[in-house]
């Protein structure tokens, strides 16, 4: 079976590919009533690409919304909304020579196996990072929905290489400033760092990883349907859908390996006349439901793929082995991108569980 979909009841089904025509994806099942515009969608699109040439790739897009279908007089009807963006800075010329040749790190090798040799290899084709746009754009829909019902999704770059941020804010200082440098950190001074650590790596034909955060704030108990999508599962799922993740914690994550029961276990406590708990390691999940505390993700994201410096690879023509160097446009770091993409698979992930667990209606507002 094909896996461009995600989701039961908010699903969603991506299209499109780096230098394709368009990237696109049609959201089913989102509930009638809610108000949407370009512009709720635009302001995720517009915070994919940072406005700093030192970190990304020479390819910026000024992707524009369209939406195709599903909105009617500002509000959506229940129907699929599709929408998508043009593909306009297209240039493959860097891929024909590498086309037998498979980028170590990249998905061109398993690709090449799996699809025969048919697959749009250029740019990456399906597996390229500019396909986020599509779960960036289901994402906007995502987070409008959920915000009807206060529900919040936040990421932010914690670390790029070995530049770390210690820092704990506040979800009002991360709402804030998270889009607010470059590299996506709201720690200024420590944004800074990273981007010299992305400078650096560039001017040595290298790429460097890092690790975005996220947090979803006031989603209520008990969302999640154990026993096979499970909350956390599900979550998980659709971040190992964001090109270059390649690990997914919670909470305190792997460090609670190391941990005494009475250590890692978060205390029940009553706050304001409501359940919660004193400290947060569990990451806001038990049983795979949503235990009512915010629940707090760290994600790994891997150096970028293609670089310049010289690499080993076998030429799937001839089965020799041959020297590749990566030409092209390619982020020297795609951490600052991944982060509006985290927000994206873990809206779409939370407004359908709201919806499976009777949270969100199908109407929103039901006319007299
Ligand atoms: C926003 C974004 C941008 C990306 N840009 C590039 C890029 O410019 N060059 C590259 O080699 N990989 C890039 N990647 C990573 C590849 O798409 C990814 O590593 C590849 O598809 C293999 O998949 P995997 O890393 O999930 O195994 C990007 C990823 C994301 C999320």
């Amino acid at each position: 079976m094909a896996g461009n979909s995600i989701g039961k009841e908010f699903t969603v089904t991506t299209f499109g590919e780096s230098h394709g025509k368009v990237v696109g994806v049609v959201v089913d099942g989102c509930p009638a009533g809610l108000p949407l515009s370009e512009a709720d969608i635009q302001i995720d699109l517009d915070r994919r690409i940072p406005a700093d040439p030192k970190i990304v790739s020479g390819r910026i897009e000024k992707d524009t919304v369209k939406i195709l279908s599903g909105i009617f007089n500002g509000f959506t009807t229940g129907a699929p909304i599709a929408l998508m963006v043009e593909n306009r800075e297209v240039d493959s010329s860097d891929y024909k020579t590498i086309k037998d040749l498979p980028r170590p790190g990249h998905a061109d090798y398993p690709a090449r196996v799996k699809y025969g040799g048919f697959q749009d290899y250029r740019g990456g084709g399906r597996f390229s990072g500019r396909v986020t746009v599509a779960i960036i754009m289901a994402g906007a829909v995502a987070k409008k929905l959920l915000s009807q019902f206060d529900v919040d999704v936040l990421a932010y770059t914690s670390a790029i290489g070995e530049v770390k941020t210690d820092k704990k804010f506040s979800a009002e200082e991360i709402r804030k400033n998270r889009y607010s440098a470059s590299t996506r950190c709201p720690d200024f001074a420590c944004a800074e760092k990273m981007k010299q650590a992305v400078v650096d790596a560039r001017k040595e034909g290298e790429s460097v990883g890092g690790i975005v955060e996220c947090m979803a704030l006031n989603v209520p108990v008990g969302v999640g349907e154990p026993m096979f999508d499970s909350l956390d599962a599900d979550l998980a799922k659709a971040l190992f859908n964001v090109p270059a993740v390649k690990a997914v914690e919670f909470g305190l994550g792997f460090e609670i390996a190391e941990l005494k029961g009475s250590e890692s276990n978060d205390a029940f406590v009553m706050q304001s006349g409501k359940v919660a708990t004193s400290t947060e390691n569990m990451g806001g999940v038990l049983g795979g439901l949503s235990n009512g505390m915010p629940i707090v993700m760290r994600i790994a994201i891997k150096p970028t793929p293609s670089i310049s410096k010289g690499q080993k690879t076998v030429n799937l023509s001839t089965l020799k082995a041959a020297d590749l160097s990566v030409k092209g446009r390619h982020d020297p770091c795609v951490v600052p991108k991944a982060v509006p993409a985290v927000e994206a698979a873990v809206a779409v992930t939370l407004a359908d569980h709201m919806i499976r667990a009777g949270l969100i209606p199908k109407v929103l507002e039901r006319q007299k």
